[in-house]
């Protein structure tokens, strides 16, 4: 008889059941972002804690201007993609001057959030009308292996924002952006949000905030599993624990289970298992100095043209030409 598991297995099914059933168990945090998984992130981007939002919206304030001057120097028009869009907060303070001054371009939000996107392009189609865009619901690694084409313009600039690359490790960062430099031609440029190394307590705050927002975010991933795989998870039986470590710049999340259990996913008919005290990681956030932001670039041989930092030095935005 078939079983259940050796039918083909969506790619979600697939990575949740293969990583709960690794040693030591763990889930790509790109599972948050399910329609709960976004409204919450939104709640966390307003957060007193969470610095990197308003950190990065002071950015993209206060040197509009100048990153225009930058990606339109040759006044020819460009393309924007944004990989991991979400709800555009920051970037809408671009587009709607880059409106204003009348700049030929096309904006290109991919993000893998279905409602997210649907929520950016209708606010934004009431908001900025007259602007030219083409969303993309799509994982971002697979519209990296197509030619990346969208537009009429032939200069193409490319956002990671929000410290999204913190979410890779180092190689899966190398890889990342030797991917993306490769879809794109010389003179693109590509800008990438880092959150920097600071106060140990101020960056684990951010992950640990006081109305348990950022728990509720982690422990929906649980929820999310029982919703798609009718798995049985209680969400009482664990505990969210996050971590920094200023020795590597890591912070991490887990959920730790607080008792041994057995956990069985009805749609796939498996079990999972987990003894008391273990640990389930489900995000990594690097945080970067500026020189190993610089030394991540420039290894995959794209050249820093300029940074961008906040009045407290919590967050750079780093302007790459490929
Ligand atoms: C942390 S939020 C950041 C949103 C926005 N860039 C910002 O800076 O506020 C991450 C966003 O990336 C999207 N996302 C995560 N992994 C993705 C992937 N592999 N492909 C496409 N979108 C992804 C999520 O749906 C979510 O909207």
């Amino acid at each position: 008889m078939q079983t259940s598991t050796s039918l083909a297995l969506s790619e979600f099914e697939h990575d949740v059941l293969n990583g709960l059933q690794k040693n030591p168990k763990s889930l790509s945090s790109k599972y948050f972002y399910d329609d709960e998984g976004s409204r919450l992130f939104q709640r966390i981007m307003h957060l007193p804690e969470y610095y990197l939002t308003r950190s990065e919206l002071e950015i993209f304030t206060k040197h509009k201007e100048a990153m225009l001057s930058l990606f339109n120097s040759e006044q020819e028009g460009f393309e924007l993609i944004e990989l991991g869009a979400g709800d555009g907060l920051k970037t809408k303070v671009l587009l709607s001057h880059f409106s204003e001054r009348n700049v030929p371009f096309t904006y290109i939000p991919i993000d893998i959030s279905e409602k997210a996107l649907d929520e950016l392009t209708a606010n934004l189609s009431r908001e900025i009308p007259d602007m030219a865009m083409q969303p993309v619901n799509d994982d971002y690694f697979k519209a990296l292996n197509g030619q990346m084409t969208y537009s009429q313009y032939t200069k193409r600039i490319v956002f990671f924002l929000g410290s999204n690359i913190g979410n890779f490790s180092e190689e899966r960062s190398l890889q990342f952006l030797n991917q993306l430099k490769n879809c794109l031609n010389p003179g693109d440029m590509i800008m990438i949000g880092f959150d920097l190394q600071k106060n140990p307590f101020t960056i684990l705050s951010a992950y640990n905030d006081t109305q348990g927002i950022t728990r509720d975010f982690n422990m929906n991933l649980l929820d999310r599993i029982n919703r798609e795989l009718g798995a049985d998870f209680r969400t009482d039986r664990f505990v969210h624990y996050p971590i920094y470590d200023p020795a590597t710049g890591e912070a991490r999340s887990y959920l730790v289970s607080l008792l041994k259990q057995q956990v069985y996913l009805e749609k796939l008919d498996e079990w999972v298992y987990f003894e008391e005290g273990e640990a389930l990681h489900t995000e990594t956030s690097r945080k970067y100095t500026l020189s190993q932001m610089k030394q991540l670039c420039t290894q995959v041989g794209l050249k820093p043209i300029h940074y961008f930092t906040d009045s407290k030095h919590y967050f750079a935005d780093m302007l790459l030409k490929v």
